[in-house]
């Protein structure tokens, strides 16, 4: 596996509504943790003080009426802050950084399913991140009708789990066109229809490539 960012680690988790990235973020930050690792685990858009001001607005649904290209920025503007207060640092420091969503949602979200286009969503994620790529990402992935199922019995839907299964559909397809199309093997596909701690195994399985002692933890 090639490794991307030669100090620390950068794992991010990355998939639809109510595919568990976030129960599995601290699942996978504990046994890590366990292992002896730094680990820093981080969400998207959010993670600093300036950027979970940046999360209320973009997500918020009173803002029902955001122009597409209000969101676009929103969202880079929220991971320019994160990257540099935080990623980018730890990276630095030699830390595994694991993120609940990243570059990658903003590739399917606003380039693909919003139709903003691929070409300028890489560019202004590489602003934001200054060229930075995950080692591995992790694509959590289910149906929509179960993921949104799963969205809706927790509740307090935000503005983007308030579309149409329609949009939904398209952010499943563009995910899983991403993972098969890419060549430099960062991507790993995990079935997220599952149990949560079948998941958590395959996550683990899936991380043993980068974390060989991986294997002697339960
Ligand atoms: P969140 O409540 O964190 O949902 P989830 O548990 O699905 O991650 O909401 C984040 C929402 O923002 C989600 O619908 C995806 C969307 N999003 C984008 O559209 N573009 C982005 O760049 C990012 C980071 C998130």
């Amino acid at each position: 596996m090639k490794i991307n960012n030669p100090t620390g680690l950068l794992i991010t988790l990355e998939g639809g509504e109510g595919g568990g990235k976030t129960t599995q973020i601290v699942r996978l930050r504990d046994k890590l943790t366990a292992i002896g690792k730094d680990v820093v685990a981080l969400r998207e858009p959010g993670g600093t003080t300036v950027s979970e001001q940046i999360r209320e607005v973009v997500l918020s649904a009173k803002n029902a009426g955001m122009a597409y290209t209000t969101e676009v920025l929103l969202f880079q503007a929220a991971r320019a802050q994160i990257y540099r207060e935080i990623v980018l640092p730890s990276l630095a420091a030699g830390k595994v950084v694991l993120m609940d969503r990243s570059r990658d949602s903003s590739v399917v979200y606003q380039g693909i399913v919003r139709g903003f286009g691929r070409e300028l969503i890489d560019q202004l994620n590489d602003i934001s991140t200054k060229q930075t790529v995950p080692d591995v990402t992790l694509l959590l992935d289910v149906p929509v009708m179960t993921g949104l199922a799963r969205v809706a019995d927790a509740g307090n839907n935000n503005r983007m789990e308030m579309q149409g299964t329609d949009f939904h559909d398209k952010v499943r397809e563009a995910y899983l066109q991403l993972a098969k199309g890419d060549t430099s093997g960062r991507w790993q596909v995990i079935d997220a229809s599952k149990s949560v701690d079948e998941v958590e195994a395959a996550i683990w399985q899936a991380t043993q490539n980068i974390f060989p002692s991986a294997q002697t933890v339960g």
